[in-house]
């Protein structure tokens, strides 16, 4: 079974797999770096890791072109219920299972509040596990001890980890987040969308080269890799 992973922009990842389309943190249509149109997209599940703008972005539109469900941490599922789209709640650590495969929220390190102001419960990273093969998607979030958790009773395959600094963690962190997780491979996020997330992702590449035994790999928006 081959899986598809997309880069949208920012922390906006489309993964294909056993013919279903699932669509994390779509921030498309507000994204400079995005060469996609959100009003096109149609998926099967869209997964939330927190209430950001910069994360929940599209998910209401294309939730309702697409007859989509959307899974977040149950505020934040509250309130895009309210909206009038198909919604499931859920909480830390659960395996939520879904026709692919499962998921589970995991912890992050960040804060979770709609653009409105409104609570949206805890931030939160996604592992999706799809027939064994194990993506987790940190989310925004700086250096957290749970991220060595993840690594031993998870052991992601791939890490989609946000790099860009300021409101998250930046490359030296993410560097021992890596090795904390200990994936094989990791795909930069949340990095140079805006002027104070802007970093150098090739020192980060060769950084990552030289000090662990995964493998970068830099995705520009609407690139793929399949694993
Ligand atoms: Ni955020
Ligand atoms: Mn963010």
């Amino acid at each position: 079974m081959t899986i598809k992973l997309t880069f949208l922009g920012h922390s906006a990842i489309l993964i294909e797999a056993k013919r279903k389309k699932i669509l994390i943190d779509p921030f498309i249509s507000g994204n400079p770096s995005a060469t996609v149109k959100a009003s096109e997209m149609k998926v099967d599940d869209i997964l939330l890791t927190h209430a950001h703008g910069d994360h929940t972005g599209d998910a209401i539109t294309i939730a309702r072109n697409s007859n989509a469900q959307i899974s977040a941490i149950f505020e934040l599922a509250n309130y895009l219920a309210a909206k009038g789209v198909k919604t499931q709640g859920l909480n830390m650590g659960g395996k939520v299972p879904f026709d692919w495969g499962y998921a589970c929220w995991l912890p992050a390190s960040h804060s979770s509040s709609l653009p409105d102001g409104t609570y949206g419960g805890s931030p939160a990273s996604i592992l999706i596990d799809i027939d064994g093969t194990k993506i987790y998607h940190a989310g925004d979030t700086g250096l957290h001890y749970n991220l060595k958790m993840v690594g031993e009773f998870y052991k992601p395959d791939i890490a989609l980890l946000p790099i860009g600094g300021f409101y998250t963690m930046g490359i030296e962190e993410a560097l021992k987040a890596i090795e904390w997780l200990n994936p094989k491979i990791v795909v930069p996020i949340h990095y140079n969308t805006f002027p104070p997330i802007k970093t150098d992702v090739n020192k980060f590449k060769s950084n990552v080269g030289e000090q662990t035994t995964s493998k970068c790999v830099i995705l520009n928006p609407n690139e793929s890799l399949e694993i």
